[in-house]
């Protein structure tokens, strides 16, 4: 058995030419920040700063920013130059098929499913919780049962899901010119939320910056996380580790800069908008979430953030409730292109594992007049929309972070990789000082990963189990570069 065959470069870029299978390539470098910043700013700064904060860093969560942001910085690095050298839909699914091989980038593709699948149920279900908390104001609630966390079905969730899905069936031009309002209404309500929020910040409710340790039976068992039971700490809440506990969850808030590398094969001039699109948007938001959070916590003490809408919350508790619904109002609106931006990143990855084989063939096939690659988008749409009608998706938050740093590792690695085997390569963009950056990305990955909990590692291992065994029952035998390689051998 070969698990380790490698798609050449040159392969995957000439499949994007197959008639039937081509997308359209009409986004520019400033549409790629636009699609950036759209999946980055999300339910990690509206929803989990305050969370994180209250339970786990105080005011040092702007520290926990910062370090999720090292971790991110060093890993948009080593994407920038994959994307710019592999300009191809997929990611770092693509990416390990031409350095790792084939079962690697099954299992990394199967990983991609956490990141962009189960993040966009978990965004839709903090979609519906704005929603429901935006009717409130407005007088007509919806039962508990059909809206929110707590909801039995999750009408509004299920409904932003299937609407962003039929948007992305229509067409890619008219997603992102939807998206760009959208963004641009986000991007102001951040704004609005640092430059009204400086005016009500108390000095006091810094110190201490970085509340002092305390043992937290909360977090014991299998919710401590693992670096914590690797060096027998007893589980704690902030202080240092707390911190870094917090960095590991609202690493979450970054995810999705990843996601324009996806946009590959639909951007005019891939090698040099790419690297521009990631480490654009991520710079944008890096600098906005370290605001945001220092603001927020500045505005009310740490131990009294709310847990549901902290930004638009801190607002009503200093008397400003015209500011907590327009936040409220730039939230849903946000969250829509977080969701719209996931999906379609997801059904990206779905295209290409289906173009090469390792998914049934018949779902990448390209609509004749919108031209996408409406089969997968729409599938993935429907069982998203299920889980986010049913499950209360909170807690995975975890489990979708564990996948995308996973997957950041592997493409650090990988960049020495393709360095090695294929130094021939065009690379309009270089990663700088490699070795040492690609291996400080995949070492700042692995820390953040020892800062989640074990139960999120046990759950991990399992769906990476589930993939090898669907990869082995279906991939292998019918993977397009397994039948090429087979037919070189008989010729
Ligand atoms: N980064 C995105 C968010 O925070 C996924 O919602």
């Amino acid at each position: 058995m070969n698990l380790l065959r490698t798609k050449p470069v040159e392969q995957s870029i000439s499949d994007t030419e197959e008639p039937g299978h081509r997308l359209k390539r009409d986004l520019t470098a400033l549409d790629l920040v636009v699609f950036g910043v759209g999946v980055v700013i999300g339910t990690g700064i509206f929803v989990l700063t305050g969370r994180v904060a209250r339970d786990y860093a105080g005011p040092g969560v702007a520290f926990s920013f910062a370090i999720a942001a090292i971790a991110c910085g060093l890993a948009a690095l080593c994407y920038a130059e994959f994307a710019s050298t592999v300009p191809v839909a997929g990611s770092a699914y693509t990416f390990s098929y031409a350095t790792f091989g084939e079962f690697p980038a099954w299992i990394i593709g199967w990983d991609l499913i956490l990141e962009l699948a189960l993040a966009a149920a978990v965004v839709a279900v903090g979609w519906s919780g704005y929603v429901q908390s935006l009717l409130t104001t407005m007088g007509i609630p919806l039962p508990d049962e059909l809206a929110g966390e707590k909801a039995v079905f999750n009408i509004p969730a299920v409904f932003i899901v299937l609407v962003v899905t039929t948007v992305l069936v229509l067409g890619i031009k008219v997603s992102s010119r939807f998206n760009e309002i959208v963004v641009a209404i986000k991007v102001v309500v951040i704004l609005l939320v640092i430059v009204a929020g400086l005016f009500f910040v108390k000095a006091e409710n810094y110190t201490p910056f970085i509340p002092p340790a305390e043992e937290n039976p909360a977090t014991e068992g299998l919710k401590a996380p693992l670096i914590q039971v690797l060096f027998g700490v007893p589980p704690v809440s902030f202080g240092w580790l707390g911190v870094f506990a917090a960095a590991a969850v609202v690493f979450f808030a970054y995810i999705g800069f990843d996601i324009v590398a996806s946009a590959a094969e639909e951007s005019r001039r891939p090698q040099r908008d790419l690297p521009i699109g990631i480490i654009g948007s991520l710079v944008v938001c890096t600098v906005l979430y370290v605001a945001v959070s220092l603001v927020v916590v500045g505005m009310q003490n740490y131990t009294r953030l709310s847990e549901d809408a902290p930004l638009a919350d801190a607002f009503k508790a200093v008397g400003q409730s015209w500011a907590a619904t327009l936040i409220s109002i730039g939230a849903i609106a946000g969250l829509t292109t977080v969701v719209l931006i996931l999906l379609l990143g997801q059904s990206r990855v779905f295209f290409a594992m289906s173009r090469d084989g390792l998914l049934p063939q018949w779902l990448s096939a390209v609509h004749p007049r919108f031209r996408t690659p409406h089969r997968t988008t729409i599938m993935v749409g429907v069982v998203v929309a299920v889980l986010a009608g049913l499950i209360p998706l909170s807690a995975l938050a975890e489990l979708v972070n564990i996948g995308t740093l996973f997957a950041f590792a592997l493409v650090s690695i990988g960049v020495l990789v393709l360095r090695r085997t294929r130094p021939d390569l065009p690379r309009s963009f270089r990663t700088p000082l490699v070795p040492v950056v690609p291996i400080l990305s995949a070492l700042a990955c692995l820390f953040v990963m020892l800062n989640l909990p074990v139960e999120t590692w046990l759950r991990f291992a399992g769906w990476l189990v589930v993939g090898a065994v669907l990869y082995f029952a279906y991939g292998y035998r019918n993977s397009r570069l397994g039948a090429r390689e087979a037919a070189a051998r008989e010729r």
